[in-house]
């Protein structure tokens, strides 16, 4: 066992280890931040993902001990108290979620994306996304909400419309 100390959503954690677990396994089973689920056992799919010292990570492809030291921001730390963060907000709003499963990871990406590029064209945020998916294709919804949320992050207001105003699917009929 290894011992390892760190801050996961401003509250510091001393543990014992097994050197193989993974720091999603560390945080969900040991310290109850179930916030972050887990979407594969192949590191492809971003529902993990977290902010690992500021940083996109996924949690599912590094372990707790290389953790060790660091402070970690999962979805559950994101907030300010009851106040939501903006991108978290715009999710609701533009209704970028259906089941909600890849929801965290693709919350914290776009936190990430927002912080290195605060005045995103639609490609580089689908660009920036890439590396989490949706099974429920909720994209055009995910990526409006982005959109606005950087628009409101930049100072210039929300995006106007919500979730009804994406194009319907093909085939879909009055
Ligand atoms: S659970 Fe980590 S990438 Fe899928
Ligand atoms: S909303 Fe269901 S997987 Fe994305």
């Amino acid at each position: 066992m290894a011992q390892v100390s760190m801050k996961v959503d401003g509250v510091v954690y001393e543990d014992h280890v097994e050197p193989r677990t993974l720091l999603v396994h560390h945080l969900r089973e040991k310290l109850g931040r179930v916030g972050t689920p887990i979407g594969c056992d192949t590191s492809n799919c971003g529902a993990c993902i977290l902010h690992v010292d500021g940083e996109s990570v996924k949690s599912c492809s590094v372990l707790a001990v290389q953790a060790d030291g660091t402070e970690i921001t999962t979805i559950q730390g994101l907030a300010d108290g009851p106040e939501l963060h903006p991108v978290q907000k715009a999710f609701r709003e533009h209704h970028g979620l259906q089941c909600g499963y890849c929801t965290p990871g693709m919350v914290m990406a776009a936190v990430d994306l927002l912080k290195n590029n605060p005045s995103p064209t639609e490609d580089e945020v689908r660009h920036g996304l890439e590396g989490n998916l949706c099974r429920c294709t909720g994209y055009q919804n995910i990526v409006k909400a982005v959109l606005s949320a950087a628009s409101e992050m930049r100072g210039e207001g929300p995006i106007a419309g919500s979730f009804q105003d994406a194009p319907e699917p093909a085939g879909a009929s009055a």
